[in-house]
């Protein structure tokens, strides 16, 4: 419930989840995702099932120019 309920509920939602969106999707444009094998996580029962962490590292792409 990360943005409340009820009628005082967050009326930024769609924007903060459409900002969100863009910038993970700019980070993953912009970025490759390698796996971290030797980091052990913990997952946690909660209202999800939340890992400690998420063991990979972030490589920036290269960039091609087309001339
Ligand atoms: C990740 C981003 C955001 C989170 C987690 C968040 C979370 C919340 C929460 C928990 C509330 C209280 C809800 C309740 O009392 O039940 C709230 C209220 C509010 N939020 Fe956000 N919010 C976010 C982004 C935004 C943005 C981007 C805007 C505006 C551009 C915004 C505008 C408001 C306003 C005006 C209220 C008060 C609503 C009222 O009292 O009637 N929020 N938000």
């Amino acid at each position: 419930m990360a943005f409340g309920a009820g009628a005082r509920h967050c009326i930024g939602r769609h924007l903060a989840e459409y900002l969100c969106t863009h910038f993970l999707s700019g980070v993953l444009r912009e970025f490759d995702l390698v796996p971290v094998h030797d980091v052990v996580v913990k997952f946690l029962a909660t209202v999800s099932v939340t890992p400690s962490s998420v063991p990979v590292r972030l490589v920036p792409r290269p960039i091609y120019e087309f001339v």
